[in-house]
């Protein structure tokens, strides 16, 4: 390829390229030293000046002229009616690099820097990185101490920062870094959980705004706003502490003072202060889970604290200030609860700034491979065998869960992987394992509806297909119920447990009957229970 012939372009400096005696030659002047360098050879220079510096420039020409005859020199004069005037500057010099004939192909551009005003430099930078003109940037500087012939040094700039191999090649590491880190390392293959990793990471290094996490129960909300939190804290984004709680288990007097602390006093069992988790979450992180069952007053409290970074602690007349980026989840229908009432909607709007849906596990079938050996590396390090499984019984087990719903999703996964381990002679998990486990996976089925004490009588009682079929509603109360069939002698036995209160009210009652009927709504006699004790 032939070389392309050096243009410069540059400012006349009216003081700094002055001055017409010999001693001239003494002196540093930065347009004339351009022609000074031996490893610097300009074809051309389009120097621009105002009609007022006709003579300098003139001299400036002639001495570029005379240090190196191969370098043509262009004069063109522009005015600026005020050079300290910035959009009139930018707009003439805009003129000139529009009009100018660029010839990248041909001509290898530097845009000279060091002479001008202040503002006529920003301009030819803005002009240069916006590519109306293009050019590397070229910085003239005189040598420290005495200068001989004040030929100086000089510096070229290029702003297109992609070129800089290192600096973007250390952001993209620190980036994948901080994606792998969300990710706990664990290398996904789903484009759409990994473009919203890239996502959150990208929110989380550079805002401290409010981050709402949702998704269905044991997606990982839990687990990756803490990550988010770690994250921040590597990069020395926060200092303080991550303060959670979650938002269901809080009630009454003991959900304010839990979050914004009280004073000794204020209520019957507030014997000493308590900070409460905002302050604990000052220069920190505060991950509200469940946030849809905050309760209206606490919801109040929590938005002006943090649009005003203000609220009162319990039975203080002095209000407190903490200063905490908010983290928030739920696996409600957010906008459904504000509808109904329930969720301010100003706090609403305040949280659902950024919104990141977590994936249920069965959307991203092509990361359970990654999640199993991740699940497997967990189990191996809790039992403390290296847990294995051979080729057979691993094709097995994946070929089961690429297609399983896991309505828990890693909570399941989770759950099932640790069975296998433990159930692993050796820590080996063969093929029978497999088998067993996707049984087990398969009967307990609706083990995501079937929970809290009595699940499990009512799995065996009722299969779990039809358990599964099951409202909420009579799920709780069946479960209850069979529970205490289960350890009774009879109906008439039961019936006096379940029937308590309302048969010390009533005189003559027929509990066995009552609970006769109720059972038989669901096609249950007591016998069944017995049977599957
Ligand atoms: N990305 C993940 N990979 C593997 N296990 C995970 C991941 N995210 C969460 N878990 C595990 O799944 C379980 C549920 O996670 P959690 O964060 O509590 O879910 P959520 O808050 O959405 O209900 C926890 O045991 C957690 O350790
Ligand atoms: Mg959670």
């Amino acid at each position: 390829m032939k070389r392309r012939k050096l243009v410069v372009l540059g400012l006349l400096g009216t003081t700094l390229d002055g001055g017409s005696g010999a001693r001239r030659w003494d002196r540093w002047r930065p347009t004339v030293s351009l022609a000074q360098h031996e490893d610097l050879v300009i074809s051309r220079l389009e120097l621009l000046h105002g009609s007022a510096s006709t003579d300098v420039a003139g001299v400036v020409a002639t001495d570029v002229g005379h240090a190196s005859p191969e370098t043509r020199v262009v004069r063109h004069v522009i005015e600026f009616k005020d050079a300290w005037d910035f959009e009139g500057v930018y707009a003439t010099l805009h003129d000139f690099a529009s009009s100018y004939p660029f010839d990248p192909e041909k001509e290898d551009y530097l845009v000279h820097i060091t002479t001008g005003t202040h503002v006529a430099q920003i301009c030819l930078f803005l002009l240069t990185e916006s590519r109306h003109i293009p050019a590397r940037l070229l910085q003239t500087s005189p040598r420290r101490g005495r200068d001989a012939r004040g030929t100086g040094t000089y510096s070229i700039i290029d702003l297109d920062l992609s070129r800089y191999d290192r600096l973007a090649s250390r952001f993209r590491k620190e980036q994948v870094e901080g994606q792998s880190f969300l990710k706990f390392g664990i290398e996904t293959k789903s484009a759409g959980f990994n473009q919203l990793i890239e996502r959150i990471e990208h929110v989380a290094v550079s805002s401290r705004a409010p981050v709402l996490l949702t998704g269905p129960t044991g997606a990982g909300k839990s687990k990756l706003a803490r990550r988010i939190f770690e994250l921040k804290k590597a990069r020395r984004q926060v200092s303080g502490e991550f303060a959670e709680v979650n938002c269901a288990t809080l009630r009454g007097d003991a959900a304010m003072s839990t979050l914004f602390g009280h004073k000794k006093g204020a209520f019957t069992g507030a014997t000493a202060d308590r900070p409460g988790l905002l302050l604990k979450a000052h220069q920190g992180v505060l991950f509200l889970d469940e946030i849809g069952e905050l309760g209206l007053d606490e919801q109040s409290m929590l938005l002006r604290a943090i649009e005003e970074k203000v609220f009162y602690p319990m039975g203080s007349d002095r209000d407190a200030t903490s200063d905490f980026q908010l983290l928030c989840g739920t696996n409600r229908d957010l906008r459904a609860r504000v509808a109904s009432g329930d969720f301010r909607e100003d706090l609403f709007a305040r949280i659902n700034l950024w919104t990141f849906r977590l994936p249920a596990l069965h959307e991203r079938p092509e990361d359970i491979p990654p999640n199993l050996d991740f699940e497997l590396r967990q189990a191996s390090r809790t039992l403390g065998v290296n847990v294995t499984m051979n080729r057979e019984a691993r094709e097995r087990f994946l070929a089961f869960a690429s297609g399983w719903t896991w309505s828990g999703n890693f909570r399941d996964l989770n759950a099932s992987v640790t069975r296998m381990a433990t159930l692993a002679v050796g820590g080996r998990i063969t093929s029978d394992v497999v088998a067993a486990e996707i049984a087990q996976v398969r009967d307990g089925a609706p083990t995501a509806t079937a929970e809290g004490p009595g699940a499990d009588l009512l799995l065996r009682v009722l299969g779990a297909e039809r358990a599964a079929r099951l409202d909420r509603f009579d799920r709780v109360q069946l479960q209850d119920v069979l529970t205490v069939c289960r350890g009774a002698a009879s109906l008439s036995a039961a019936g006096r447990v379940l029937f308590a209160n309302s048969r010390s009210e009533r005189r003559s009652v027929n509990d066995a009957d009552r609970l006769r009927k109720y059972l038989a709504r669901f096609g249950i006699e007591l016998a069944d229970v017995r049977r599957a004790t």
